[in-house]
């Protein structure tokens, strides 16, 4: 049977973002929508993520002129939440706050908005709740998005192109004064568990040491590279450290306790930590900065608005051909998809630490905070 005999009959689809906003999301929802009315469909905004499909007046339709002029906007007009797990969601019962299961509800909600396919755009939490929508039926394509770069399935996510060019641009910048002031600079970037934003920012940005979850790290040899950076009379260094970083031994510094309906705990403390201990134990003036929801923010660059215009199309034809289940993913050069069943598995897509990035890294001399040089 080709293709096009086993294509449903779709006449309404619904889009939604949901976690962390990541540049590129616009893009992605534009070449949604634009493709799909080309197709002859109406398509459904849902706001903020699940729970527009859980509080009544939070999904509207979206024509042509509602996608005009957003390509280059960062953000997601349709707006986004990582607190609203369908099936761990909090609501107000009188005074109190209670815990409930409403995915049954979010499953009825897309019958009765006559949705034959919904487009679900979101990270590894999103695509997860995804996944279990779809094992209740609901007709459901997923879209990769994370700054974090950790998604199972596809060798790059949008959003991340952009937050390691705004990493880097920071570093270039923190050069200058570290080089005036001869001091220490220690950054902290997101990436949660995994090391991809400080890894590619810290090599592109000519970081003397780079800090990754995937290797844990000893302060003696920290320290050891930022007094070769003095001695070498450099007089001053440059230290890019992925939040998710720890040392050998202890666990990743987080800033309060998972809350109910989010995926994970908040991380952060770590290029504090590295920074005092760098001054307690070298004398060196060093200065900490965390780097934080700025490398989420802005236009996406060029490359983040194509992948993410070249995911929202394929999107599109995932539900057309009637393929639901399914996430597109870059295989580069191409396009393809892969079963939500296999990326929304709970374990992110962490640095080989092997690879050629950081082979390259420590053939230069830059540290990665472990005794291997
Ligand atoms: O997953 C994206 C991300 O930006 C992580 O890098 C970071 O740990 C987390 O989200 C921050 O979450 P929030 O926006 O809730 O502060």
């Amino acid at each position: 049977m080709g293709r096009s005999e086993g294509r449903p009959k779709i006449r309404r689809i619904g889009i939604c973002t949901g976690g962390g906003d990541a540049p590129g999301l616009n893009a992605v929802i534009r070449a949604a929508v634009k493709t799909a009315l080309h197709l002859g469909w109406e398509v459904v905004g849902i706001r903020r993520g699940f729970d527009g499909l859980f509080v009544p007046g939070m999904a509207k339709r979206l024509g042509a002129q509602d996608v005009a002029g957003i390509l280059s906007m960062g953000g997601t007009i349709l707006g986004t939440t990582n607190r609203g797990n369908p099936f761990e969601y909090r609501m107000k019962a009188g005074k109190r706050t209670i815990v409930k299961d409403v995915s049954g509800a979010i499953v009825q909600r897309v019958k009765s908005l006559g949705l034959d396919a919904i487009a679900v755009i979101g990270g590894d939490g999103t695509l997860a709740i995804a996944k279990r929508l779809a094992d209740m039926g609901v007709p459901v394509v997923g879209v990769p998005k994370t700054i974090d770069n950790d998604m199972p399935g596809t060798v790059v996510t949008f959003g991340f192109d952009t937050a390691v060019s705004t990493a880097t641009d920071a570093l270039d910048k923190l050069h200058s004064t570290a080089q005036s002031h001869q001091r220490t600079m220690v950054v902290e970037v997101m990436g949660r568990y995994a090391g991809w934003i400080a890894l590619n920012a810290g090599v592109a940005g000519g970081a003397d040491v780079i800090l990754i979850p995937e290797i844990p790290f000893d302060l003696d040899v920290i320290c050891r590279k930022v007094e070769e950076r003095y001695w070498r009379k450099r007089n001053f260094a440059i230290v890019v450290a992925a939040e998710g970083a720890r040392p050998t031994g202890a666990g990743m510094f987080t800033r309060e306790a998972r809350e109910t309906g989010r995926q994970e705990v908040l991380l952060g403390g770590v290029a504090e930590y590295v920074a005092a201990e760098i001054a307690k134990r070298t004398g060196r003036e060093t200065r900490s900065l965390v780097l934080g929801h700025l490398q989420r923010g802005g236009q996406p660059t060029t490359f983040d608005r194509l992948l993410g215009t070249r995911f929202g199309g394929a999107a599109i034809r995932l539900i057309a051909e009637g393929r639901f289940g399914r996430m597109v993913c870059l295989r580069p050069p191409l396009i393809d998809s892969v079963p939500l069943a296999e990326v929304a598995i709970g374990k992110p897509r962490l640095v080989s630490v092997e690879c050629d990035t950081i082979l390259s890294a420590r053939n230069m001399g830059v540290s990665l905070g472990d005794r291997i040089v």
